[in-house]
């Protein structure tokens, strides 16, 4: 199995602010400018078909409206989400989990699967994500590091791929997230960069966890982090930080 190899630039939603959110175009242009990993959020359809997508509804991304844990998969991956985002991009549709593991494969990136379950779909969002990655085989998936907000949708999808190294997405540090982390058996915490103080990184380090941040867009704050000792940054501007941060 290919292991998350801790790349301090994580283009957040794929390929940050350079694609529409979430897509193989933004993967590939991530890969192109030297990104390593992306982090990506996975959702079900009303059909239990795990796709891309951030929201529980069309209405941002897309030039239609509905909710995707009321649509079918075909119509979701049939739904443009690219020509909002700009016209350079239209015809970009929404992904399906399988096709953006092969891309990272083919790519040669590493991906942070963030578990993203519509409101009350908590463990049957992690079950089928973990089933689904099971089902690929390890040789046929890229390095992964699974994430969510959500600790049953994590628990869920731990029943199939135990394997595969886990990140708690706290959002804000404190006692009950780090216990939170060990409990799941996390190597990584993830934590909002507002209210992040260095005494925060140096006692989830001090608990055996990494320590990830979002969404670290400037360079100062980059640098910061860094100094701290952070084991990845999500970024919509990978193409700011590449160079400085390594
Ligand atoms: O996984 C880090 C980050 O993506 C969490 O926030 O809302 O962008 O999924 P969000
Ligand atoms: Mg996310």
């Amino acid at each position: 199995m290919l292991r998350w190899p801790w790349p301090k630039v994580i283009a957040h939603r794929c390929g940050g602010a350079l694609a529409p959110e979430n897509t193989l175009a933004g993967l590939a242009i991530a890969a192109r400018i030297g990104c390593r990993a992306v982090e990506f959020d996975v959702m079900l359809s009303r059909d239990g078909e795990p796709v891309l997508i951030h929201d529980e509804t069309l209405d941002r991304c897309a030039n239609s409206s509905g909710t995707v844990a009321a649509l079918d998969g075909a119509l979701l991956m049939a739904t443009d989400v690219g020509e909002r985002f700009h016209h350079a991009f239209a015809g970009e549709t929404i992904p399906s989990l399988d096709a953006a593991l092969r891309r990272c494969r083919e790519l040669g990136l590493a991906a942070n699967l963030e578990i993203k379950p519509a409101q009350g779909h908590d463990v049957e969002t992690g079950r089928v994500v973990g089933r689904r990655l099971a089902s690929l085989g390890v040789d046929d998936r890229p390095a992964l590091l699974l994430s969510s907000f959500s600790a049953d949708a994590l628990e869920a999808a731990m029943e199939d791929v135990d394997d595969i190294p886990r990140g708690w997405l706290a959002g804000a540090f404190d006692a009950a997230a780090l216990k939170t982390a060990s409990r799941l058996g996390c190597a990584s915490i993830h934590l909002a960069l507002d209210g992040l103080e260095a005494a925060h990184v140096v006692a989830a380090r001090a608990a055996g966890l990494e320590v990830l941040v979002y969404t670290v867009n400037r360079l100062a704050d980059a640098r910061r982090l860094a100094s701290w000792g952070v084991g990845g940054l999500f970024t919509d501007r990978p193409d700011l930080l590449l160079d400085t941060i390594r």
